[in-house]
């Protein structure tokens, strides 16, 4: 089976992170994301895989240089000015004539593809759509169905004591390649906006699977945070990261570390590779890179730090810290702030909810 993975997106709501690295490469658990999305299709049998993209192209060529990710080979269709997730899919899909499958290239979930085939074969669906239920569906399209599954209305971030349901679009779809007859070329045009909507007017085209497993749009701060704690938690089956070794209930390492006896680690954590962690820090609940060191008397709390981070003497509290970034002594972050990778932080400064640097450091 093939499939097409939206990639193409700026990432805004992730910035600084993702001036230099597209939201779809930055590590989750110590492996890019976009690994862990390939992995979990290469699971149910998907070969072959089209990167829609846009924004920084080079950074998938260079990630995957022999275009192949395990079993799965890529291709690459790079958008010159934006098309949006619809005119993205009619782009990338180019030559495929058969049934495929599309991911936002940006939720982390354990959704049973296969049953979810099987199910739009069963409807002989043209399109279905995975919706997964939120609490709060305020922030998401809303998609009512019948009790078949078919599609009966979009509702675009309803107010919450006005959604039918709080079942929403999961961004991932099974489509019959008729679909991409529906999208004007070389335009800009959103597939949940404009082309599912008009798709609800046909009787029989538009299903809805139901599966209420674990899922996560990682696209904002906080949501980027939330899926290391819930990773390290055993949200997802499978391996937390390649080569860890849970050495202590809770506490995986990967490789050669260096700990001292008077650190205290206190679970969930991990570790990369060559990290070291010096006397009398304190770290909880947080994902280390490879090559970190948290020097002597540092603390972190549910923070992550990228490879080759360093914390010397400061104090990290629900932050990320961007590769070879270094927080110097006696600094402290706080309250989701993200620090971009390269950034020194002056020893001393308190940074609460901040955003380092503020502005594109590409001019
Ligand atoms: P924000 O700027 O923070 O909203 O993030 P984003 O740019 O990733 O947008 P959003 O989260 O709405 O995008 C959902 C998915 O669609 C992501 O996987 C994006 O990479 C992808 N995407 C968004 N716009 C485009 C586009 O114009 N072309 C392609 N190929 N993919 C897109």
């Amino acid at each position: 089976m093939k499939a097409v993975v939206l990639v193409g997106g700026e990432g805004t709501r992730l910035r600084p992170l993702t001036w230099s690295t597209p939201k779809p490469l930055l590590p989750i658990a110590n492996i890019a994301f976009l690994e862990r999305q390939l992995a979990w299709l290469e699971s149910y049998g998907v070969d072959e895989v089209v990167l829609s993209m846009g924004y920084l192209p080079d950074a998938f060529h260079r990630h995957f240089p022999e275009g192949r990710f395990g079993g799965v080979t890529l291709r690459y269709a790079v958008e010159e000015k934006p098309l949006g997730t619809a005119g993205g899919i009619r782009f990338a899909a180019e030559g495929i004539t058969e049934r495929f499958v599309v991911c936002n290239g940006d939720v982390l979930t354990g959704l049973d593809l296969a049953a979810m085939v099987e199910f739009h074969e069963a409807r002989g669906a043209e399109a279905s759509i995975y919706l997964c239920q939120v609490d709060d569906p305020s922030a998401f399209g809303v998609v009512p169905t019948r009790d078949d599954g078919e599609v009966v209305g979009f509702i675009e971030k309803p107010p919450r004591d006005q959604a039918p349901t709080n079942w929403i679009n999961a961004g991932t779809y099974v489509l019959e390649p008729s679909v991409l007859d529906r999208i004007p070329p070389r335009i800009n045009v959103s597939i949940e906006r404009e082309v599912f909507p008009r798709m609800v007017e046909a009787p029989g085209a538009l299903y809805a699977f139901h599966y209420d497993g674990y899922w996560l749009d990682i696209g904002t701060p906080e949501k980027y945070l939330q899926a290391h704690h819930d990773l390290l938690r055993g949200a997802l089956p499978g391996t937390l990261a390649p080569g860890a070794v849970e050495r202590a209930p809770g506490v995986w390492t990967q490789g050669e570390v260096h700990i001292d006896p008077t650190a205290v680690l206190e679970a969930p954590l991990l570790v990369g590779a060559g990290s070291v962690i010096g006397a009398g820090a304190r770290i909880s609940d947080s994902v280390l890179g490879s090559g970190v060191r948290v020097e002597a008397d540092s603390v972190v709390v549910r923070s992550v730090l990228f490879d080759g981070a360093t914390v010397g003497g400061g104090e990290v509290l629900d932050s990320v810290v961007g590769s070879g970034s270094t927080i110097g002594h006696g600094a402290g972050l706080s309250d989701v702030t993200i620090v971009g990778p390269g950034v020194t932080v002056d020893g001393g400064s308190r940074i609460s909810g901040g955003r380092v640097p503020a502005d594109d450091p590409r001019g």
